[in-house]
């Protein structure tokens, strides 16, 4: 706990002088509005975006000034981020509840930025996965199922689906639900002597991975016998003892360490996966965006830092504008996962009500996250953006160069996603009725990305992994572990047991595990 200390000493973060310097601030701004801020500085687009590495961060539509950003970096700085940031990388136990490092920057790292024990650890592990992933898109396999859920799922599906298209010879397929018409519609149409499964679990105890890994052996040992299993199965784990004992061959089991979260481990043999799809090249491009992020997060001053400004502004929302929710908006199909990802990512992480100390938060540590690809979410829930009560900020992430070769459709696209973030910003100048009216003055953000490529998605999702760190810094919040989780996973034991018998049930649950009895048949 010695690397908390700094945190217990401190008052809450809204007791700072830089919280009173925040709220006169957000009070002034209220008496203006977006439109008034660009018409009376037209340069602000300018000065209000940032770039690295083929990421460009546009902030000039959140309801912020140059201000407003020295304030909230004060703010971070009062909340000791520059000590958190540092014991993160040098890979003490920041996850303290758990008494773990959270050291996935090891990740994408050779030593330079992380401890050489972590760095040199996760490279001989990394070179055991991707020597796999390319033997596996070498010899004849056509389908690869990834059973996992959360971070053993939603990681590699985004990556897969933003990187890999269905030209690539290899399908990969993610089956995460116990519900069994997951596992069922994913094999359907497989060919079970060139499928291979890929048990994706830290613990290797989660049961409805446990399930759906259970079901895909009896449907491969149905179909090939017992004895094709070590050759149709790998596991990408923390605990490789459970994988052996769940029948897997040593030589596929693929193993990372437990200072690795579920929600960081893409970089890990989780994202094996989307190394077969993309090939060891792909994936180590992949692990030098990230990289790149790493270092940019570690040297680059708060208001020129990107994962901290996105964190910043983030919390500048929630804390002082009202806004709790965020809605994630990526206007490109390849990205479509993003919205699922970062609702793991920050909800999971920061969705927390007390601090490091064990005290209430005194600020909102997370926004609730929610998204669909455009312009596909203008056609549903885009008009309680503009008309409906302020509750949402809005990000928009965009691509420059398109993922296909269709005339047109990419101008369509981005002229879509700046039409929406203008109409936000700026509302409706004249109309006729009042349910014509668009207030105008919502807050967005606008993230572009040069090109989806490996390394651009190293980059993005990097960019949001650091964001969520700040964030929980910023709130005192442990980013890395989720308690919130365990109370459903331990009250669904004796409701199976309910269910199965028609009997046990607690009053909280009785009336509905009645009517199920009822409507079994
Ligand atoms: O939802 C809780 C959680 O522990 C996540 O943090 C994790 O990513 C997921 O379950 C899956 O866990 P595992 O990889 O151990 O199966």
């Amino acid at each position: 706990m010695t690397n908390n200390a700094h945190m217990d000493a401190m008052p809450p973060i809204t007791e700072t002088d830089a919280w009173a310097e925040l709220a006169a601030l957000s009070e002034q701004l209220r008496q203006t509005d977006l439109r008034a801020m660009f018409a009376s500085d037209p340069g602000r687009g300018g000065a209000l975006s940032f770039e690295f590495d083929g990421l460009w961060l546009d902030l000039s539509r959140q309801k912020i000034t140059g201000e407003v950003i020295r304030s909230l970096a004060g703010l971070a700085e009062a909340a000791g981020l520059a000590a958190r940031r540092r014991a993160l990388f040098a890979g003490e136990t920041v996850n303290v509840t758990e008494g773990r490092a959270a050291m996935h920057p090891a990740l994408r790292d050779n030593g330079s930025l992380t401890p050489a024990a972590f760095a040199d650890t996760a490279w001989q592990q990394r070179e055991r996965f991707l020597a796999f992933a390319e033997e596996v898109r070498s010899n004849g396999f056509k389908d690869v199922v990834n059973i996992g859920i959360g971070g053993s799922h939603v990681g590699p599906m985004t990556a897969t689906t933003a990187l890999a298209r269905s030209d690539a010879g290899i399908r990969v397929h993610y089956v995460a639900n116990v519900d069994g018409v997951d596992l069922t519609d994913a094999l359907t149409g497989l060919d079970a002597s060139r499928t291979l499964f890929l048990v994706a679990s830290k613990t290797f105890t989660t049961a409805e991975t446990m399930a759906n890994a259970r079901s895909a052996r009896a449907w491969l040992a149905a179909a090939l016998g017992e004895g094709a299993v070590g050759d149709h199965f790998a596991a990408l784990s923390a605990a490789p003892d459970r994988a052996a004992e769940f029948g897997i061959r040593g030589d596929r089991v693929f193993p990372f360490e437990d200072w690795v979260g579920g929600r960081f481990s893409l970089w890990s043999a989780v994202g094996t996966s989307t190394a077969i799809a993309i090939g060891r090249e792909g994936f180590e491009d992949m692990l030098r965006g990230a990289h790149t992020v790493d270092r940019h997060f570690t040297e680059a001053p708060a208001d020129a830092n990107l994962p901290v400004l996105l964190a910043l502004v983030d919390f500048w929302n929630r804390n002082f504008l009202g806004l709790p929710v965020r809605a994630v908006l990526p206007y490109d199909e390849r990205l479509r996962h993003l919205p699922a990802y970062l609702q793991q990512l920050e909800m999971e992480s920061n969705g927390k009500g007390v601090t490091l100390s064990g005290d209430p938060v005194a600020a909102s540590p997370a926004a609730v996250v929610f998204g669909m690809t455009g312009t596909n979410g203008q056609h549903a829930f885009h008009q309680m953006l503009h008309q409906g009560a302020p509750l949402a900020a809005a990000e928009f992430i965009g691509v420059a160069q398109p993922g296909h070769a269709l005339a047109g459709h990419h101008e369509i696209l981005l002229a879509n996603m700046l039409a929406q973030a203008e109409a936000l910003a700026v509302g409706t100048k004249k109309v006729s009725t009042p349910h014509q009216h668009c207030p105008g003055d919502r807050p967005s953000s606008v993230i572009l990305l040069r090109r989806l490529d490996p390394f651009h998605l190293g980059v993005l999702l990097a960019l949001y992994e650091h964001k969520v760190f700040v964030e929980g810094v910023l709130t005192g919040v442990n980013s890395f572990d989720q308690y919130g989780v365990e109370l459903g996973k331990t009250l669904a034991g004796p409701l199976l047991g309910a269910i199965e018998t028609g009997a046990g049930a607690g009053p909280v649950s009785a009336a509905a595990l009645k009517r199920l009895g009822d409507w079994s048949t």
